[in-house]
C-alpha cells in the first residue's frame, strides 16, 4: 500500500494506515462502530447487529482518525468476497462531513481493492442520497441497476453502483 502504510498488528495484515488527511485503523469494536453509526445514519444499527456481522469471515471494517489515537470521525463497511468488495456502510460524522474524509475513505479502499486484487466495488445508494452519490461518482462507480422500492423510509428506489478496479 504505497508509503502510507505504516504499522502493522500481530498477524501479517497491516491494522493501522497513515494516509494524507488522517488515519485509518482496522474497526474492530461493535460499541464504537454502532456509536458511529447512531451518529451517521437516521436508521441505525443496533450493537448486537454489528457484533453479529463481525463472525462472518466476509465482515471488514475501519475507522477513520484524525490523529492515529483520537476518537473514530469515520467508518466504513465491508463485505469482502474475495471476488468483489460490496460497502455495507459508510459514514462521516455529522460536524465533520464535507472535509474530504469520505473521499479519503472511498480512496483507501479503492487502494486496498488493487492491492488485494479484488476486480470490483459494488455498493446501494438510496437515490435522494445525492451526497453520497457525489462522492461515489467522484470516486469513478458508474450506476449498473436500479432496484425499484428498494427503501421504505423514506421510500424510494435504489441505485447500485460499481467500479471496476481491473
Ligand atoms: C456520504 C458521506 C459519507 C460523505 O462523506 P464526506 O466526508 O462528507 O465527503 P467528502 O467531504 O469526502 O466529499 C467528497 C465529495 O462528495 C460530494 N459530497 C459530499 N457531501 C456532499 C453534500 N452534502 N452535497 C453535495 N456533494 C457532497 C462532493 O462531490 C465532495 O467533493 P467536494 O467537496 O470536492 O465537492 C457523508 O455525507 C455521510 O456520512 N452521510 C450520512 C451517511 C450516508 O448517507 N452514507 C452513505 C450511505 S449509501
Amino acid at each position: 500500500m504505497t508509503t502510507t502504510e505504516l504499522k502493522h498488528g500481530g498477524n501479517d495484515k497491516p491494522s493501522i494506515w497513515r494516509r494524507s488527511r488522517g488515519w485509518i485503523r482496522k474497526g474492530e469494536d461493535p460499541t464504537s462502530l454502532a456509536e458511529l453509526d447512531k451518529s451517521c445514519f437516521k436508521k441505525a444499527w443496533r450493537e448486537e447487529s454489528f457484533s453479529k456481522l463481525m463472525n462472518h469471515s466476509w465482515f471488514r471494517a475501519w475507522t477513520w482518525h484524525t490523529e492515529a489515537n483520537s476518537e473514530a470521525l469515520g467508518f466504513l463497511i465491508v463485505e469482502d468476497h474475495s471476488d468483489l468488495f460490496s460497502i455495507l456502510r459508510i459514514g462521516v460524522v455529522p460536524g465533520h462531513q464535507r472535509q474530504g474524509i469520505g473521499r479519503e475513505m472511498m480512496d483507501f479502499l479503492i487502494q486496498l481493492a488493487r492491492n488485494e486484487q479484488i476486480p470490483k466495488i459494488l455498493l446501494e445508494v438510496h437515490e435522494f442520497n445525492l451526497a453520497a452519490q457525489h462522492l461515489y461518482f467522484a470516486s469513478g462507480f458508474r450506476q449498473i441497476h436500479r432496484k425499484k422500492g428498494y427503501y421504505r423510509d423514506p421510500p424510494g428506489n435504489a441505485l447500485v453502483l460499481s467500479k471496476a478496479i481491473f
